[in-house]
């Protein structure tokens, strides 16, 4: 219990974590996006949902239900904000896990004004009978409520003001097909180029007035793993190591200097990607090994190497996912090594404090 408790904390203090953690959502206020030209990126789904609004707008109807999946951190509850701002409604916020019972999504659904916006983040955490009543809120713009019990119950239908549903969801998998097949559009957020994370990190450099260098950006967007949270969160680290150890500025030598203490190398990977892949080479000769082993031979929770470390590993190609278990790749193998050398110079060449 207590060894939980230590690996969830050592989980959410990782300066590269994709999910939300402690202190990030002051930042993720003031650095999100209002409208779709500040919106980075993602240009597929910015164009199909200018259309999508504008034809909505058009016919002076509400927008039909819309679903964003995509990994934690890129940008999916700003997209719902987004949606909102420029259909001009205002949004309602709720998530899976924190409706509870079904009379508190009746209670929201029939507090909804015509046109508003619904967000439920992690949708596919609803439990199935709450998801039910979703069904025809989606459908028919109605609430059906069983009145009594046993033979002479009966069901009362009210009718919803037309509202547009926005799920957004992590892992859609998890998601019911009936509910799936509810949505009007279905929009699947990818990773970002890392030039799409540089004009993230120079516009949010702006807004919290970072003077940064164009070399030290395009250090720590290479560094972000590839998702506009992360790049945030190291572009306040960094600030705060170059307010201590220099003017303020962040120069290519502060940031490098910043990420080599943090920890974080050329490719974004910390010291628990590292343990992890360490551990599969130096006690399982590279794999196949089991997810379990791994788990046990770092300590950390299986399902956090699962769901937190293995996807970005697997995307840059040093695990891979074989029958019999996992295997370490070539590549992983020569970037630790190299890694290790750099990291060493960054702190050696960095000059003392001034
Ligand atoms: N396209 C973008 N342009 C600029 N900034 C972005 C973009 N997408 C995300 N961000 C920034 O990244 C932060 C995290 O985004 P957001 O909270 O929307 O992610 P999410 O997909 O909802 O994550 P989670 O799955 O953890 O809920 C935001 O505060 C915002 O500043
Ligand atoms: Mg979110």
């Amino acid at each position: 219990m207590i060894q939980n408790m230590i690996q969830k904390k050592s989980e959410t203090n990782r300066v590269v974590n994709a999910s939300e953690a402690n202190g990030d959502s002051a930042l993720d206020q003031s650095l999100r996006p209002k409208n779709l030209a500040d919106y980075v990126g993602q240009e597929k789904i910015k164009e199909n949902l200018g259309i999508f609004m504008q034809a909505a707008k058009g016919r002076n109807e509400p927008i039909e239900h819309v679903l964003l999946y995509g990994a934690p951190g890129l940008g999916k509850t700003t997209l719902a904000h987004v949606i909102a701002n420029e259909m001009g409604v205002s949004c309602r916020i709720t998530s899976g896990p924190a409706i509870e019972k079904a009379g508190d999504l009746a209670a929201i659904l029939s507090n909804l004004q015509e046109g508003d916006i619904l967000f439920i983040d992690e949708i596919h955490r609803l439990n199935k009978a709450i998801e039910e009543i979703l069904y025809p809120a989606m459908e028919d713009y109605a609430l059906d409520i069983i009145i009594g019990k046993g033979p002479s119950a009966r069901t009362l239908r009210i009718d919803l003001p037309k509202f547009t549903l926005i799920g957004a969801t992590t892992k859609m998998s998890a998601l019911s097909g009936p509910l799936r097949d509810r949505f009007g559009a279905t929009y699947h957020l990818d990773f970002y180029t890392t030039d799409d994370i540089e004009k993230i990190l120079t516009r949010s450099a702006r807004i919290l007035n970072v003077m940064i260098e164009f070399e030290a950006c395009r250090h720590i967007a290479s560094r972000s793993r590839r998702t506009p949270r992360v790049a945030n969160r190291l572009l306040k680290r960094v600030r705060d190591y170059a307010e201590v150890r220099h003017d303020g500025t962040v120069t290519p030598e502060i940031s490098q200097a910043a990420l080599a203490m943090l920890e974080i190398d050329e490719l974004g990977l910390d010291h628990i990607d590292r343990k992890v892949l360490l551990a599969m080479l130096e006690k399982f000769n590279g794999g196949p090994v089991g997810v379990n082993s791994i788990a046990a031979a770092t300590g950390e929770e299986m399902a956090t190497i699962e769901d937190v470390y293995e996807p970005y590993l697997l995307q840059l190609g040093f695990i891979e996912r074989t029958p019999r278990g996992r295997v370490v790749t070539d590549l992983a193998r020569k970037h630790l090594g190299v890694a290790e050398t750099n990291r060493q110079n960054a702190l050696m060449n960095y000059p003392a404090a001034s």
